[in-house]
């Protein structure tokens, strides 16, 4: 696909941002990014421009838009922190929409999660919703993509599963564990948002993988494929709440919050639709068994070294 595409990605030089950059550059698109990651952190030099959240000044947020054509939005924030909220995130993103449509951004491809609810008792799950029905009475053409959980290099669930089994003695799976999920690799995911950003029309797609799992499985199959095997045990979700969260400790990360334990064993990381990614996670995993899971991936490290932002800085 050749294109001339003006492009705003939000956080370019992060997870799945880096991505859709990177496959939007080899077709020839031109790529801004808005982020609060410095700029020792873009791979990519002067092929993307990069720009600071500004989300408290509109004026500022418009201009660094004015031009672009088509918006990927990835910007969001996983759970509730000191330095960083989930409410926030939502009016923060509702900006980025409003000042979006002031640029003339003709399309979003919006980033969301699978089965988004407004009734949902889970913030993430309805703050997502809430955003994507801003987004679909914007008056811009958009995609909304929503994912189950990513993998891949940077990946920290798939990754952090694997170093917990290297580590530890055991491992805990939340209750009885029958609850699925279906995996989607991060690079699938960009070509899915990049081949969406040239569309016209305005669709919801689950972003899903070719495998269904259930949370047991998962942990199973990736303890054989890297040739470690500890006992998988059920433990109630308070104490295995409770157990991350002393791990998080040793680790000086959050691990998993009771929200994304509850999300989990709701089974909302999974859904009925066809899948729409093509790489296999057993395939992934067997051609990454060495690297992954040999050190502890860090959700809260990354964003160490963000300039000083609406959310503030951890660094
Ligand atoms: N990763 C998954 O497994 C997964 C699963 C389901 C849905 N999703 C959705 O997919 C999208 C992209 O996920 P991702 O994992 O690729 O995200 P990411 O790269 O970690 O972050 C995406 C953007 O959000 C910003 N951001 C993240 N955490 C932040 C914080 N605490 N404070 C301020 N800004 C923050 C990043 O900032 P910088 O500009 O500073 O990098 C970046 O611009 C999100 O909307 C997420 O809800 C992801």
């Amino acid at each position: 696909m050749v294109t001339n595409q003006k492009s705003v990605v939000t956080g370019a030089f992060g997870y799945s941002g880096k991505y859709i950059a990177r496959r939007l550059l080899d077709s020839g698109a031109e790529v801004r990014t808005i982020t609060n990651a410095p700029e020792s952190q873009n791979p990519f030099g002067s092929r993307v421009k990069s720009l600071p959240f500004s989300f408290d000044d509109h004026v500022r947020l418009v201009a660094a838009m004015r031009g672009a054509t088509v918006l990927y939005n990835t910007y969001w924030v996983r759970f509730n922190h000191a330095n960083f909220k989930q409410v926030d995130a939502v009016q923060n993103t509702l900006a980025l929409f409003r000042a979006a449509r002031e640029a003339g951004v003709r399309r979003v491809v919006h980033f969301s999660i699978t089965n988004p609810s407004e009734e949902s008792p889970l913030e993430y799950f309805r703050s997502k919703a809430i955003l994507e029905k801003a987004l679909i009475g914007s008056g811009m053409s958009y995609a909304i993509l929503r994912p189950t959980v990513l993998f891949g290099p940077e990946d920290v669930l798939v990754n952090n599963i694997a170093w917990l089994l290297r580590k530890f003695p055991f491992f805990g799976v939340f209750g009885d564990g029958s609850y699925q999920l279906q995996p989607m690799f991060v690079d699938d995911m960009a070509k899915l948002a990049v081949a969406q950003g040239e569309e016209n029309g305005s669709h919801i797609i689950d972003a899903i993988g070719p495998e269904t799992f259930t949370y047991r499985e998962l942990v199973t199959q990736i303890g054989r494929i890297i040739g470690v095997s500890k006992p998988i045990v059920s433990v109630p979700p308070a104490i295995g709440h409770l157990i991350g969260w002393a791990a998080g400790k040793i680790v000086n990360d959050i691990i998993i919050t009771r929200e994304e334990i509850k999300g989990l064993m709701a089974g909302l990381l999974c859904t009925n639709s066809k899948p729409t990614g093509e790489t296999s996670l057993t395939e992934w995993v067997t051609a990454n068994r060495d690297m992954l899971g040999a050190r502890y991936a860090s959700e809260l490290s990354r964003r160490k070294g963000r300039m000083t932002g609406p959310l503030g800085s951890l660094s």
